[in-house]
């Protein structure tokens, strides 16, 4: 199945097998499917909160894969998500959400599972620098980030985990590569970005600019 340069690179970016990876608001479960494949070990678990998508993806399963692939669907909250046994790996996928949205799912997955080791691979859509200290501040550490463009948007994929130690920066650090033109593009709109926010939200603004600022030194 042949996934879109963000789903692609969101993908490759899985560097271990899981016992269980959760395809979380998946929508038609493009990327889930596609890792259906890719880590055939894993239990896919696919979580929407619609209905008829979840109905839709169910009877989708059921004729396109053989027995030996294992998924489940579940149309639910994800603010609501307990993960069962807690001695098996979980990767919890959630892309394509604000970043608003993705800490508040985060924060609860945490508060529903305490003590459990997750590792999450999110891509969130807006709002990053301020998500990242979110995540943070719950106590994630990074496995790994990259950017990638898709039709002409950028976006941040963050590989962190409850395990990891290594700090999450709010600006991000190994993903960025000053040498390729596609990431000076990046960090040109992030900085015209915060300078437009100076007068609405100036302490915001210039403490974004700061941190983004010291990345070009
Ligand atoms: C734009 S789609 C993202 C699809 C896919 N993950 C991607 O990155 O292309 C967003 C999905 O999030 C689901 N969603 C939003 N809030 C949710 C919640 N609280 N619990 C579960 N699913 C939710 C929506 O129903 C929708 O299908």
């Amino acid at each position: 199945m042949s996934l879109s340069p963000r789903l692609e690179t969101l993908a490759s970016l899985i560097e271990k097998e899981y016992d269980h990876i959760w395809d979380c608001c998946c929508d038609h479960g493009i990327l889930g499917r596609s890792l259906m494949d890719r880590h055939p070990s894993s239990v896919v678990h696919f979580v929407d909160q619609v209905d008829s998508i979840i109905r839709q993806l169910q009877e989708t399963l059921a004729v396109s894969c053989d027995l030996s692939k294992r998924w489940r669907v579940y149309c639910m909250d994800l603010n609501e998500l307990i993960l069962p046994n807690s001695k098996e790996s979980h990767l919890v996928i959630i892309a394509g959400v604000g970043g608003d949205l993705i800490a508040q799912f985060v924060e609860n997955i945490l508060k529903n599972n305490p003590g459990q080791r997750i590792d999450f691979l999110l891509c969130p859509i807006r709002q990053i620098y301020w998500l990242r200290g979110c995540l943070s501040d719950l106590g994630l550490g990074v496995i790994d980030e990259k950017i990638v463009s898709d039709k002409g948007l950028f976006y941040e994929l963050l590989y962190i985990s409850t395990s990891s130690d290594r700090p999450l920066s709010k600006t991000g650090d190994r993903m960025w590569n000053f040498t390729l033109t596609e990431h000076q593009a990046y960090i040109e709109q992030i900085l015209k970005h915060y300078q437009s926010m100076r007068k609405g939200r100036p302490e915001e603004a210039a403490s974004a600019l700061s941190d983004y600022q010291q990345l070009l030194k």
